[in-house]
């Protein structure tokens, strides 16, 4: 038998609890033995919940139990979920998380410790929720050299850009909706100002290019700044704006991670991809693109992917199964403005000043109304291009278009 102790009972470690115990039995035969919910940690009472006898509140009882062997930390944040997954990692405990923020600033150090441990520390929750990412990334495409990986990585904003899209919603309004759907938090600001996207991709470029990349390294912009005019231009021109996270590896070996919102053509699957839904595409040098796609969030899809984790380390109990990368560094990451693409721009100025502005083939453009315009340009081009080309030009909004 497995003994399990979950640290937070909050929406996803409940909904951990609700898993191992309604599919006790085809778990316990799929992994190969019982697995048992021993303890859970937290601050709260809950006196008439199904599993009241397993809470605790101090991390020691479960830190110092020798038949607890895998620890799920569904915490959050990097303050005791960080201390807690130390001390369960130096005490030879495997740890699984669907913490994202913790993988994204620390997982070099704690992948690092359970190597040395001999101990496992998985995390598939922590991207795309009960998408499967991580290990597909990190098994089943591991004889590929991955080129790029790019996705919408974010419900709350796939949502909000959803709503204002299709019902034709101001940002403020969709955002509103999306909280009082409770899709986003009271403050949305991890959400619609990219962060959460941003931790995402930085784990995904971490397994991929085997080089941690940190938060901060990676330039990243949300969907506030996004107008129902720039919506209606993007529609006019057969594309769709999507807030994506991407990790681009070039030549020289460093990688390029940033997140920002996009214009996605209608052909591209991403288009495809709304309301909360949340999409992968990693592109390998063998296998070419594939693409992962389902609920991305939620307490029972990422409940799903936290016990799949846990039934894999029970299964390999004593075989620690190895994820872990390289420390980063500043000559792991190439700075967003080394990017070539075409852009969007919307400005305070006329169709043919923007159009003249942009000069060699004249791009599609056309007024917004109150003396702005809105144009693509056909040629790609860096953002300091762009910004020489549009000097002395009002911009209002400027995005990547993915080609
Ligand atoms: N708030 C996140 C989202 C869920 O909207 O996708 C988990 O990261």
């Amino acid at each position: 038998m497995v003994n399990v102790a979950i640290l937070g009972f909050g929406t996803v470690g409940s909904g951990v609890a609700e898993v191992l115990a309604g599919h006790e039995g085809s778990i316990a035969r799929k992994a190969d033995g019982l697995i048992r919910l021993k303890y859970i940690l937290d601050v709260r009472d809950f006196p008439d919940n199904p599993f009241r006898d397993c809470f605790v509140k101090d991390f020691a009882a479960i830190e110092g139990d020798p038949a607890v062997d895998i620890v799920v930390e569904t915490i959050g944040g990097t303050g005791a979920a960080l201390d807690f997954t130390r001390r369960a990692l130096e005490a030879g405990k495997s740890v699984v998380t669907s913490n994202k923020e913790l993988v994204a600033t620390h997982g070099y150090e704690l992948t690092r410790l359970a190597k040395e441990r001999g101990v496992c520390y998985l995390f598939e929750a922590s991207v795309g929720g009960g998408i499967p990412i991580i290990r597909p990334l990190s098994q089943c495409l591991a004889a590929n050299e991955i080129l790029e990986i790019y996705g919408i990585l974010n419900g709350t904003t796939n949502y909000i850009l959803t709503r204002m899209i299709r019902a034709g919603l101001s940002f403020d309004a969709a955002l509103k909706e999306a909280q009082e759907k409770g899709y986003a938090e009271r403050d949305p600001s991890a959400d619609v100002d990219g962060h959460d996207a941003c931790r995402k991709i930085c784990i995904l470029a971490a397994i991929a290019f085997g080089r941690h990349i940190y938060p901060e390294q990676a330039p990243t912009e949300g969907i506030s700044g996004i107008s129902l005019a720039d919506v209606d231009y993007a529609e006019s021109a057969g594309k769709k704006i999507k807030l994506l996270g991407r990790a681009i590896r070039r030549e020289d070996g460093r990688v390029c991670v940033y997140v920002a919102p996009h214009l996605v053509d209608h052909s591209d699957p991403l288009a495809g991809v709304e309301d909360v839904f949340n999409a992968i595409t990693v592109r390998g040098d063998s296998i070419g693109d594939v693409m992962f796609y389902g609920r991305g969030a939620g307490k029972l899809p990422t409940a799903s992917a936290v016990v799949a984790d846990v039934m894999d380390v029970a299964r390999n109990l004593g075989h620690r199964k190895a994820l872990s990368w390289d420390e980063g560094g500043e000559d792991a990451v190439c700075g967003v403005e080394e990017l070539r693409s075409r852009w969007y721009v919307r400005a305070a100025a006329s169709a043919d000043e923007l159009r003249i502005a942009l000069g060699g083939k004249l791009p599609a453009g056309r007024g917004t109304g109150s003396g702005e315009a809105a144009c693509l340009t056909d040629e790609a081009m860096t953002r300091g291009e762009l910004d020489r080309k549009l000097a002395g030009i009002e911009t209002l909004s400027v995005m990547r278009v993915l080609d």
